[in-house]
């Protein structure tokens, strides 16, 4: 067997894991060679990577990031895009690619299957927002970070009896949020699920600061939205692969807040700190998991799939599954967040 493996999009933690596991499939169960194509699928236009091998591979479970390297490039912005990916699929004696990334690498890998192009779908996202398998790996690193943050947070708060707020990632969806705001016991948390009314969690932080409660902690995901006709944000602007650059609304909301309670409150922007360094075990194996079921599904001919964690067993769906929708945060996981926000008190307060 001999497959080619690259990855794309942002990186994450448990990437690592991922080409370790395909490596080690390849050589133990199947025999053959591993072509690690550097920087996505650059690397396949431009004939630029490594042979992947046990020894490369030595030591990189628990490094974050990818040792082939990251990129947003993909082959269907050039003409002869799906040729070039033909050609090199010829050129190195392939079975077939293993793509891993996130909804963009996963789009390009489903049209590539409907081209002809023999191709494996291994889905990562610290957002955790590929629809068909019920977790990527790098987000409960990304958990875990944010609600180690948050734990820090409250303290400090306390302290100085302010409201902090807490920007996580999460551009279309609150998984990082809810998680970490559940986790680190946030008071309030705003998600793009759900548009936010800066009045009405106005008021009850305010009710909740005269009821003797402090340290009030708001998360909020980057890519969380006010009710329309609320709060106006600014356009943000767009990266030369037509990706919003998101970061900064917590800037905003902290603003609004303490305008509208007169708390002091104060702004903690996690960013990229969320994405770095080494993964948490869950990642580590699920990343390997994923690895080890790629290589079987090329194994198998079964191009055009996706491996995916379901009701904790790895299984194969269609690429297709995984685009062009997302999987938001389950109602349910919203209401728990819902139970522990400063509610509006049953009785008025007296005047302050
Ligand atoms: O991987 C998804 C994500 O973490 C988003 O939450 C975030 O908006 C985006 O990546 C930022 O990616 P980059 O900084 O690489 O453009």
């Amino acid at each position: 067997m001999r497959i080619g493996i690259l990855t794309g999009g942002g990186d994450c933690p448990g990437l690592n894991a991922v080409l370790r596991a395909a490596v080690r499939t390849v050589d133990v169960e199947y025999g053959g060679e591993v072509v690690g194509f550097r920087d996505g699928w650059r690397g396949v236009l431009n004939d630029t990577w490594e042979p992947l091998t046990i020894d490369r591979c030595r030591g990189i479970l628990p490094r974050g990031g990818t040792i082939l390297g990251t990129s947003r490039d993909q082959p269907y912005t050039q003409p002869d895009g799906v040729q070039q990916v033909e050609e090199a699929l010829a050129r190195h004696q392939l079975d077939a690619i293993v793509a891993v990334g996130g909804d963009g690498t996963m789009g390009v890998t489903n049209d590539l299957h409907n081209d002809g192009v023999p191709v494996v779908g291994v889905p990562k996202t610290i957002d955790n927002d590929i629809a068909s398998t019920e977790m990527t790996f790098g987000f409960q690193t990304a958990v875990e970070i944010c609600t180690y943050s948050i734990d820090r947070l409250h303290t400090t708060a306390e302290s100085h009896d302010r409201v902090l707020v807490v920007e996580v990632m999460g551009r279309h969806v609150g998984h990082i949020a809810v998680w970490s705001g559940i986790a680190g016991g946030a008071a309030v948390t705003l998600v793009p699920e759900e548009p936010f009314d800066l009045d009405d969690v106005a008021s009850r932080i305010t009710a909740r600061h005269r009821q003797g409660s402090w340290a009030t902690i708001v998360v909020v995901a980057e890519g969380a939205l006010p009710k329309p006709g609320t709060l106006t944000l600014k356009e943000p602007p767009v990266d030369a692969y037509g990706h919003q650059r998101l970061g900064g609304i917590a800037n905003v909301v902290a603003g609004e807040l303490e305008m509208l309670t007169g708390i002091e409150t104060r702004t903690t922007i996690l960013g990229h700190v969320q994405r770095g360094g080494t993964p948490v075990a869950f990642d580590r194996v699920l990343g390997t998991r994923f690895g080890v079921a790629a290589v079987d599904a090329v194994a198998d001919g079964a191009f055009g799939s996706m491996v995916a964690l379901q009701h904790g067993a790895i299984v194969r769906v269609p690429v297709a599954e995984g685009v062009g929708h997302l999987k938001m945060v389950e109602p349910d996981l919203l209401r728990t967040a819902a139970l522990f926000e400063p509610q509006h008190p049953r009785t008025p307060l007296p005047p302050s």
